[in-house]
């Protein structure tokens, strides 16, 4: 497989608008309501470059919304989230060239092959017109669709058109990537397979991941930093390894002497009051419906 994909490159009046050491994202006190819900409740993050960084928590924790926000879908207002030092509400366009994105929702169209699927993001994300073709195959090829390319995408599997989606988001040659939960429904030889393209795509062009995940193994497996998130804000921030480290130490200190070497899973539970894995009445609440409109929109793609 190669995967030769190209360096963004940036014109003259981004690079001179980017401050030099900027973070890939920062977000300073972001608030968001829907109505009474505070969804995001003074959320600060800073994702430095190059790096994969999860952004964790429970159903109905803000995790897409913050998405949202970062990718200028959902209005802020300025001097709150920058992505490699353009303000997302007074440089949207500049963000937006930045940036790919994979939603949480399935998003291809079943009625095109899945060359056409990734060719509609090329033209919708401005890559050049002759450069159009190679990038496409580039972007099909860095996820192992090359031979189903000419294929409906109605015609294939889950784990399929997740792989189309990581194409259409990558055919702009993003300095971040954005996904909000890639791995959801996927076996575990899909999901590998997942994580395995994308970071070849690092390698050749040290591009930024934010992650949403409610997968602790993934997490742990996967991120080089993590934010736990809970409520509509960061509870914990740090490696994986620092989570557990600041676990251990805060067990020590409470005199528990909880001699087992804690899981992310335990780190969470701490952190956030209960774990993931058993979410009160509010998240599984928005466990459900997350899922019927996953499935909602997998039959539309099916
Ligand atoms: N479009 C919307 N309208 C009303 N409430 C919403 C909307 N989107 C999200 N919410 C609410 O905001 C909160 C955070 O949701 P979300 O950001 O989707 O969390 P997560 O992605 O972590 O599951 C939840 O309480 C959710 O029900
Ligand atoms: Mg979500």
């Amino acid at each position: 497989m190669t995967t030769s994909f190209p360096h963004h490159v940036e014109t003259a009046g981004q690079a001179a608008g980017r401050t030099a050491g900027s973070a890939a994202i920062s977000c300073v006190d972001l608030h968001y309501a829907f109505g009474a819900t505070k969804a995001v409740d003074g959320l600060d993050l800073r994702v430095e470059q190059g790096e994969v960084f999860g952004l964790l928590g429970p159903n109905g924790a803000g995790k897409t919304t913050t998405i949202r926000a970062i990718t200028t879908l959902l209005p802020v207002p300025p001097g709150v989230v920058e992505v490699f030092g353009h303000d997302a509400a007074r440089q949207k366009m500049a963000v937006r060239r930045l940036l790919g994105y994979v939603p949480q929702q399935l998003s291809a169209d079943a009625g095109l092959t899945g060359r056409e699927n990734v060719a509609l993001f090329a033209r919708v994300f401005d890559v050049p017109r002759r450069e159009r073709a190679a990038r496409v195959a580039q972007a099909l090829d860095a996820v192992g669709l090359t031979d189903a390319a000419q294929r409906s995408a109605g015609t294939y599997s889950g784990g399929m058109v997740r792989r189309l989606e990581l194409a259409q988001a990558l055919v702009s040659a993003p300095r971040l990537l954005i996904l909000d939960e890639p791995t959801i429904g996927m076996d575990p030889i899909a999901r590998d397979s997942v994580w395995e393209r994308i970071s070849d795509i690092r390698a050749g062009t040290g591009m930024t991941v934010l992650v949403t995940t409610h997968s602790m193994e993934e997490a742990d497996q996967r991120c080089d930093r993590l934010a736990l998130m809970h409520r509509g804000r960061v509870r914990a921030l740090g490696t994986p390894e620092e989570l557990k480290a600041e676990l251990i130490a805060h067990r020590r200190e409470s005199g528990d002497a909880d001699p087992r070497p804690p899981s992310l899973e335990d780190v969470f539970r701490h952190f956030a009051g209960s774990g993931l894995g058993d979410p009160g009445p509010d998240e599984r609440r928005g466990e459900f419906s997350d899922v019927r409109r996953t499935r909602h929109t997998a039959s539309r793609v099916g």
